[in-house]
């Protein structure tokens, strides 16, 4: 299947990899390719790319691999990937194709806005999260020491190739984390997707369409906002309270574990506050369990701890944060509040939190 966002297309579809060389030499004719992959993903699949390019005709650069993990989506390593792309004679009509998770399309697409003043690139996602969230909308970045997604530009890529048969080999809490990001699109927007991931007994018969759901939900929130400024910033729906969670984990949490339970809190302060029904938070809790994902981890903390881990969260403008609230059942808004007002928010999200036992 084929998702048309507008500027390029997102192509899903099971063995896709083995036909890359084909749809991308449909996208950028005759030109010089560059693969930038991580550790653990080269060995898995870059082979099978390297070889599909090469049967289309498109020369092949010798590929860029870096350590895999969030450590890497930084400014020395892109600094390496910007040298090994000169020294392998990249021009302006050459692309540079990026094969991994979201930090190889964070990186990779930071590369190639900054190249030249900007190439195109493309995004092989292969983690469940990259597929369903990071691969699609032009957001591309890294990291500045501790302060995440720092530098970085709007860079949108000329095509996404998913393919879902690349995701089996990913270990059980990193499908959990993409699932997560997944729910949360269901939360704020789509309740078929909702209804799917709640009635779906097989999650391997649904990838495809979840995949599909999510790249066009975010396709038609990003035409709508592309520089973050309003809308977009719903899909930050659990990320204030998740980065937070993150954070005070010292990144031992990941990212989609994190997001899961921040929703979880921030529905839960909403159902109490009367923003929406408490049913919205059982059903949110239930999902979120079906799909290996804990509602409950931020009880580890305080709200204390995670409205202070929060205040320096980047979206925090001026004095004023803005959250993401369900209103039901595939609904959201945003809602700004004092940031002073946060940790009240937090704490009524803790009201009767702890229901797991
Ligand atoms: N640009 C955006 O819009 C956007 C949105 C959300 C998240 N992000 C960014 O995405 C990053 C997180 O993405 P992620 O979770 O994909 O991280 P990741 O790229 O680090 O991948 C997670 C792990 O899975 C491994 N892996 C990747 N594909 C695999 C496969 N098919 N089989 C086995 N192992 C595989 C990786 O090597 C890594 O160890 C963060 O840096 C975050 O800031 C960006
Ligand atoms: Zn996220």
């Amino acid at each position: 299947m084929i998702v048309d966002t507008g500027n390029y297309d997102v192509i899903i579809e099971r063995g896709a990899l083995e036909n890359a060389g084909r749809y991308i030499h449909n996208v950028t004719g005759s030109c010089r390719c560059l693969v930038s992959t991580d550790t653990n993903v080269s060995p898995l699949y870059l082979h099978a790319l390297e070889k599909s390019l090469m049967s289309s005709g498109l020369d092949v650069a010798k590929a860029f691999v870096f350590d895999a993990g969030e450590e890497s989506k930084n400014l020395e390593v892109l600094k390496k990937l910007l040298v090994h792309m000169a020294d392998e004679g990249l021009t302006r009509s050459d692309i540079v194709i990026a094969l991994g998770g979201g930090v190889t399309g964070d990186l990779t697409g930071f590369a190639s806005s900054v190249y030249l003043r900007g190439i195109r690139f493309v995004q092989i996602p292969t983690t469940m999260l990259a597929a369903v969230d990071s691969s699609v909308g032009g957001k591309t970045a890294v990291d500045l020491g501790s302060y995440k997604n720092t530098v970085g530009a709007f860079h949108e890529p000329a095509l996404v190739l998913c393919d879902p048969d690349t995701l089996k080999t990913l270990s059980e809490e990193q499908m959990a984390c993409g699932m997560a990001e997944a729910i949360k699109m269901g939360y704020i927007c789509d309740s078929k997707l909702l209804d799917l991931m709640k009635s779906s007994c097989n999650r391997d018969e649904i990838i495809e369409t979840v995949i599909e759901r999510c790249v066009n939900d975010k396709a038609e929130i990003v035409s709508e906002d592309f520089r973050d400024n309003g809308i977009r910033q719903k899909l930050n729906l659990g990320h204030t309270v998740g980065h937070a969670v993150e954070a005070l984990s010292d990144f031992s949490v990941l990212h989609g574990m994190a997001v899961a339970s921040g929703m979880a809190l921030i529905t839960k302060a909403a159902a109490n506050r009367g923003y929406c029904e408490p049913e919205i938070y059982d059903d949110m809790t239930d999902i979120l369990k079906k799909y290996g994902l804990d509602p409950y981890l931020y009880l580890r903390y305080s709200p204390e701890e995670i409205s202070g881990a929060a205040m320096h969260d980047k979206k925090k403008r001026g004095g004023m944060i803005t959250i993401v609230i369900p209103t039901g059942y595939g609904n959201s808004r945003l809602l700004t509040i004092q940031a002073t007002e946060l940790i009240d928010f937090i704490r009524d999200g803790f009201d009767n939190g702890n229901d797991s036992e």
